[in-house]
């Protein structure tokens, strides 16, 4: 695979996404790009990266970049994403893919209109585990799942007002930065958006959720029961409920390990260890689709996160929660 990649915005994903792609042995990345030279240059300097540019315009420009990974707070996403897909750019786009589904319906559009690739960098879908529970679903290994416990609880440091996680015109609020996590589990499993949503939530003194539920049920039945939050510190585990036993993925969204219970309280526990962050292993498999001539990824489709966006919307009406660069 020969593909040359750039990074857009040099923040704490950033790092880690550096890392993991630098474990897998070649040097995909080729320019980085910061609001500020010096610290495109740091980051460049610390990742040996060739090319460091001060302004995210210059990493769009360059003609030797196929692949942008962009990974600046969610209200960017849109307009970073369209810069890119605006020039030619391939785009590996972090999680949430926009705020709203307004916003991702455009970049979705443009990215067909223009036969390049998009695709949002939900990570934990690639990771090893989750193409094992992916396969022991194929095989019916717990019959029909009918039942999802899923949640993304921890406590912030602080409640910094104008932190990432706390600030609402950064997109702030536990939905957008970690609920999605059991949001897109769910998905992956049901292969289906909800029919019905109900949620709850608490906000934090800046207006955002600091914690919320949610209950999903889906047109045959099945239902799903997450959380997401800032506020207090949880096991993180995902259980899928099937008629013929239950698998739980502990830490699921950085998951290493899965267990199997069968009916009766008998359960079997499995390792997937991975390398580095593994945030490399969604990275790889954007190349080997474009090996492919593949414009989409299967395995996290565009339509699919189309359709977290629209829960997530969904969600939000229904507490009442607008970002003030929203209509
Ligand atoms: N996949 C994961 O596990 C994971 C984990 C954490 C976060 N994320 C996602 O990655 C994105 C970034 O999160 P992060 O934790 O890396 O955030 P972060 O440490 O705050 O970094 C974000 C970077 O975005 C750039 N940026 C552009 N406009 C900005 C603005 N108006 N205010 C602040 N920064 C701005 C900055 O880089 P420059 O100054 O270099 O331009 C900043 O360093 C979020 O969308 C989040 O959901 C994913």
């Amino acid at each position: 695979m020969n593909y040359n990649w750039g990074i857009m915005a040099c923040g704490h994903i950033a790092s880690r996404f550096a890392e993991g792609l630098a474990s897998t042995g070649k040097e995909f990345i080729k320019a980085v790009a910061s609001r500020s030279e010096n610290k495109a240059k740091a980051f460049a300097a610390k990742f040996d990266i060739k090319k460091a540019y001060g302004d995210y315009q210059s990493l769009a420009n360059d003609p030797e970049i196929d692949i942008v990974y962009i990974a600046s707070p969610h209200p960017m996403h849109h307009e970073n994403a369209l810069l890119c897909l605006r020039n030619g750019k391939h785009v590996l786009c972090e999680k949430p893919l926009t705020v709203n589904a307004k916003q991702a319906k455009e970049l979705i559009d443009t990215a067909r209109e223009k036969q390049l690739f998009l695709m949002e960098a939900i990570w934990t879908r690639f990771l090893p585990v989750m193409v094992q529970v992916r396969s022991w679903l194929t095989d019916g290994i717990i019959g029909e799942p009918r039942l999802i416990r899923a949640g993304f609880n921890f406590r912030a440091n602080e409640l910094d007002p104008n932190s990432r996680l706390f600030n609402p015109s950064l997109g702030g609020g536990a939905l957008l930065d970690v609920g999605i996590y059991p949001i897109m589990f769910a998905s992956m499993v049901f292969g289906d958006s909800p029919t019905e949503i109900q949620s709850l939530a608490s906000k934090a003194p800046t207006g955002v959720d600091y914690q919320s539920a949610y209950l999903f049920q889906y047109k045959n039945g099945a239902i799903a029961s997450l959380s997401s939050g800032f506020e207090s510190s949880g096991t993180m585990d995902a259980m899928i409920v099937g008629t013929e036993g239950e698998i739980r993925i502990p830490v699921f969204w950085k998951g290493s390990k899965a267990i199997i219970t069968k009916p009766g309280g008998d359960f079997e526990e499995y390792a997937f260890p991975y390398r580095s962050s593994g945030l490399q292993y969604q990275a790889v498999h954007m190349m080997e689709c474009l090996e492919q001539g593949l414009l989409e990824s299967p395995v996290m489709p565009l339509d699919e996160s189309l359709s977290l966006q629209q829960t997530m919307d969904t969600i939000r009406d229904k507490w009442g929660l607008k970002y003030p660069f929203e209509d």
